[in-house]
């Protein structure tokens, strides 16, 4: 199986939930809302697509300055993909593109909170959520 990643390729909000759906995440991701999901895709700036011909099946997409913070906001594999490098490679490919001070930050689904631990990154118990709905001041 030959495996072919792209930075920046364009992806469309149908395969996008497609792949959501293919991968569990949509159980965690408004996949019901297009307009969310449309501008998800819009204001990311920095995706890595995995494809295996022209099916869509991993996807890293985060919001960057790529000097200092990177937030990887979706990282999804195709369950029928799982397991074979896919995710690893994505999150290399997304770490190629930042600057040598840039550090990756996420929120693990609870089902991959020990992945990323296995895979290197370290846990932060000073890490923050502002949630939808809360509002300061
Ligand atoms: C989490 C996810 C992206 C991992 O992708 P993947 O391509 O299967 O991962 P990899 O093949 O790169 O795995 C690398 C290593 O982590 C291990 N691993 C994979 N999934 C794991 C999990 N859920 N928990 C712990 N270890 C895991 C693999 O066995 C592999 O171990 P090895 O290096 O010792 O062989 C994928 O399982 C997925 O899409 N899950 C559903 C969506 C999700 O939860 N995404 C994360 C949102 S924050």
């Amino acid at each position: 199986m030959s495996i072919e990643y792209r930075v920046n390729a364009p992806v469309d909000a149908e395969t996008f939930i497609a792949l959501l759906k293919a991968s569990t995440l949509a159980e965690r991701r408004p996949v019901e809302d297009r307009d969310c999901i449309e501008g998800m895709l819009r204001h990311g700036n920095l995706t890595v697509t995995a494809w295996d011909d022209r099916r869509l099946v991993g996807i890293a997409r985060s919001v960057t300055d790529f000097h200092y913070a990177c937030y990887l906001s979706d990282l999804a594999v195709d369950v029928a993909y799982q397991k074979r490098g896919i995710g690893t490679r994505l999150q290399a490919l997304t770490q190629d593109q930042l600057g040598p001070r840039c550090k990756i930050i996420l929120v693990a689904a609870p089902a991959a909170n020990a992945y990323y631990e296995h895979v290197g990154f370290s846990h932060n118990p000073r890490c923050w959520v502002l949630e939808r709905g809360v509002r300061l001041g």
